[in-house]
């Protein structure tokens, strides 16, 4: 135990100042802004492109596909939600482990959220690129030349519309959250209204023979289908990045959190049940552009199509803001605690946002968006998240029983059991992410553990900031441990001051 470097919750939120104003970042975002913005990052290449996949796979039973993969999400959304409100820093599930598991395995989620957040990024960006391209040959009558808008394994040269709207994106945060939270709200409105519309032109042609059979390929189907489904919902954790910037962290991250599953769950079975219920499983399954294709068939006219293309361009754009955000708010958090270079951690004094790492982060994201293909990372993506969902599980678990006396606004129900659940349904849609992904997600972790043991521990300031109070007051326990006596780095003495600064206040 000692070895692990845990630090204390308490120290995480005094060293964040998020308990404090004037902290550097600004607190801009209520409820209703954080609900958009859970929403803008969960809704987008999932529902408008993956859906077909699920539906391939599950047929009509894609509902319980949904489902499943809601269950997976809202048991884990409630172990995010009690410690989003216990731990409002912005380092997300990295800030949790490193309270609970040690800092190894803080490095390893927050090696794993490069997955779920910088290569969703570049993934996402692609799907936004063909729908771009879908909407400027429905307008326009003219694509983009295919050199310019697929990768080269896609008969193309470089994708240029996944690079511009990654910088788009860039641009936007690097202005300040206040104008990249409303433009963020008011493209989660556009698309929720878009998805609706949807819903009344698929329902008005809505024949229940096109139901059955419910399910044609089934249990392993809807197995299959739950893991391809369970993509449009990455995102929804994001929120908890938003903790230094909330007005009311502790309150309105988990009741946000909650909302945003609900909300998201409902519509994507609405969706589903109005593409099959419209035109049948076998139609849908497998189609590019479904969704479009959906509501051509329905109302027998190219116009309809070309609107639910326009509300995915838009959509996805939401989708790469807010990813982008929270990327960049966990390498804040990693750079903190010397983890990452320190450039991560520089709030702009004209802007209050972290300029050069938006920009580091989009230089980087472009190159994947540039050169590779959807499908290439979407399973990479799915089981990166699912790990770093599993490890949140058990952060709750070890939390509860390391810092029992912790002020927590939301607690999970049902516990343990709530946790329990969550860890092995995320184990169950590891599984059915197939050996290819298991061995891609195998080196990935290899070389995340490769870099902390070369990088990261030897770079942290943990032996500088350590906390050397227990939970309450006392000695901590896992602490001060042999590791704790390590020689500082030479940003460890301005870290430790910071530290023994936020202590006072805190
Ligand atoms: N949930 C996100 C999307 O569907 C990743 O685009």
């Amino acid at each position: 135990m000692s070895g692990l470097r845990i630090k204390s919750p308490r120290l995480l939120v005094a060293e964040s100042g998020a308990d404090l104003e004037g902290h550097g970042l600004r607190r801009t975002l209520g409820l209703f802004q954080l609900v958009c913005f859970g929403v803008g990052a969960i809704v987008g290449t999932g529902i408008f492109v993956g859906l077909s996949d699920s539906v391939g796979h599950a047929g009509p039973a894609v509902v319980v596909s949904f489902v499943l993969a809601a269950i997976t999400c809202v048991l884990t959304a409630f172990a995010f939600a009690e410690l989003g409100g216990a731990i409002p820093v912005s380092g997300s599930s990295y800030s949790f482990a490193y309270a609970s598991l040690g800092e190894r395995a803080a490095f390893l989620v927050g090696w794993c959220l490069l997955l779920e957040y910088g290569v969703s990024m570049s993934a996402v960006a692609v799907g936004w690129s063909q729908y771009l391209n879908e909407l400027l040959g429905s307008v326009l009558g003219h694509e983009l030349p295919a050199a310019l808008s697929a990768a080269p394994g896609e008969g193309g040269v470089i994708n240029l519309p996944a690079v511009v709207v990654i910088l788009l994106a860039a641009l936007l945060l690097v202005r300040g959250v206040r104008e990249s939270a409303r433009a963020t709200a008011a493209m989660a409105v556009l698309k929720i209204a878009i998805l609706l519309l949807f819903c009344a032109i698929g329902f008005s042609a809505f024949e229940d023979g096109n139901l059955t059979p419910f399910s044609p390929a089934g249990l392993g189907g809807i197995g299959a289908g739950t893991t391809a489904a369970f993509f449009s919902y990455i995102g929804f954790d994001a929120i908890t990045t938003a903790g230094e910037e909330a007005r009311n962290p502790r309150r309105d991250i988990p009741v946000a959190i909650l909302i945003c599953i609900g909300l998201v769950t409902l519509l994507y079975c609405a969706v589903a049940l109005a593409a099959i219920g419209a035109i049948g499983g076998d139609e849908v399954g497998g189609r590019p552009a479904a969704l479009s294709y959906v509501v051509n068939q329905v109302t027998g006219s190219s116009a309809g199509g070309a609107v639910i293309a326009f509300g995915a361009v838009v959509a996805i754009v939401s989708v790469v803001v807010a990813v982008m955000y929270g990327q960049t708010r966990i390498l804040m958090s990693m750079s903190r605690d010397g983890l990452v270079p320190r450039v991560f951690e520089r709030v702009s004094p004209k802007t209050a946002t972290p300029v050069s790492n938006t920009l580091i982060v989009a230089a980087v994201f472009a190159v994947p968006a540039a050169f590779s293909s959807l499908d290439a990372v979407v399973d990479l993506t799915t089981i990166g998240t699912l790990a770093t969902m599993a490890v949140v599980n058990v952060a709750v678990i070890a939390l509860r029983r390391r810092d029992p006396g912790l002020p927590r606004t939301f607690r999970v129900p049902l516990y343990p059991a709530v946790p329990l659940l969550g860890i092995a349904f995320c184990l169950y849609l590891m599984y059915e992410t197939g050996p290819a992904a298991w061995l891609q997600f195998g080196v990935f972790l290899l070389v995340g553990w490769l870099v902390y043991e070369v990088y990261g521990r030897r770079n942290s300031r943990f032996a500088a900031t350590a906390d050397t109070r227990g939970p309450k007051g006392g000695p901590a326990g896992g602490d001060a441990g042999p590791d704790a006596g390590a020689v500082p780095d030479a940003g460890a003495g301005e870290a430790a001051t910071r530290t023994a600064e936020a202590e006072r206040r805190a």
